[in-house]
């Protein structure tokens, strides 16, 4: 990983964190300061995480606890529609400043991101889940708000001293993350590790079929039944699955144009 990536993100200013406590920003103003400091690309990457999203160019996104539209804005300029969730009414406002008009504000409630149900594609998460009580009951709401093979993205601070986010003690380990997942009937089906402070990661349902009746491994997907021909060599597919056009942009690969061809 690159140090100096890792330095950047020690260098953020600790929003959260004070000499000897913690204290949440006190103003939507505060709050707005951090998220959007010009430095926090440099180690969030928010154009790499969406790269390696591979998202489609109609794909319906819930970016919950969208904070001042961070995500929201960027994740708008490449899917078909963006929901930005928040509880806070005041950064739903700066959100909706210069938002591309297929990004919507959502008012929701702490316990309910009041979503259109079976209409989500991709819910992400960015340095929000320790926000949410009670994520089982939770889980179940966004389980109902997935389209069909819909996924879960959960981007979070690693559980461990840093002087950005919450104090270790309010973190979610990204094991904590995946235990609460499979809890909830999601698998872990992608990894990503070039964020140098935080976890990247994507769920899927578990009950997830191929054309087999069996489960594709991670980083490999149902082979679509209208171009099986176009899978070549054996280290490209097995069992009815085939690598995703994301497991090659993780490691920095381009997919080949004869399987992805868009
Ligand atoms: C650390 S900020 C992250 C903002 C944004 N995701 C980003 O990466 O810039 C956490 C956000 O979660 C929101 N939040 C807290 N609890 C929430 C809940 N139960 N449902 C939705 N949003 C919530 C807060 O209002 C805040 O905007």
């Amino acid at each position: 990983m690159n140090r100096l990536a890792v330095l950047l993100c020690l260098v953020w200013p600790a929003f959260g964190q004070v000499a000897g406590g913690h204290h949440p920003p006190q103003s939507a103003g505060e709050y707005a300061r951090v998220l959007d400091d010009a430095k926090r690309e440099e180690w969030q990457k928010p154009d790499e995480v969406i790269r390696a999203l591979a998202l489609r160019p109609q794909e319906v996104i819930a970016d919950i606890g969208a904070g001042t539209g961070y995500f929201s804005k960027r994740l708008a300029r490449q899917a078909g529609k963006v929901y930005a969730v928040d509880i806070d009414a005041d950064l739903l406002k700066m959100a909706a400043q210069d938002a591309p008009q297929n990004m919507v504000t959502v008012l929701a409630a702490p316990d309910d991101p009041r979503l259109p149900q079976g209409g989500i594609d991709t819910v992400f998460f960015c340095d929000v889940l320790h926000h949410i009580g009670n994520r089982p009951e939770y889980y179940k709401k966004l389980a109902r708000a997935l389209a069909p093979g819909g996924r879960i993205v959960n981007i979070d601070f690693q559980k461990r001293q840093l002087p950005v986010g919450p104090p270790p003690s309010m973190k979610l380990s990204e094991e904590q993350v995946v235990a609460e997942f499979r809890a909830a009937g999601f698998r872990l089906a992608k990894k990503f590790d070039f964020l140098p402070c935080q976890y990247f990661l994507v769920f899927e349902r578990k009950n997830r079929k191929t054309g087999t009746g069996t489960q594709c491994p991670i980083l490999f997907e149902k082979i679509p039944a209208v171009e099986p021909q176009l899978v070549v060599d054996a280290t490209q597919s097995q069992n009815g699955c085939r690598r995703t056009a994301a497991s090659y942009h993780a490691t920095r690969k381009q997919p080949p144009k004869h399987l992805f061809p868009r």
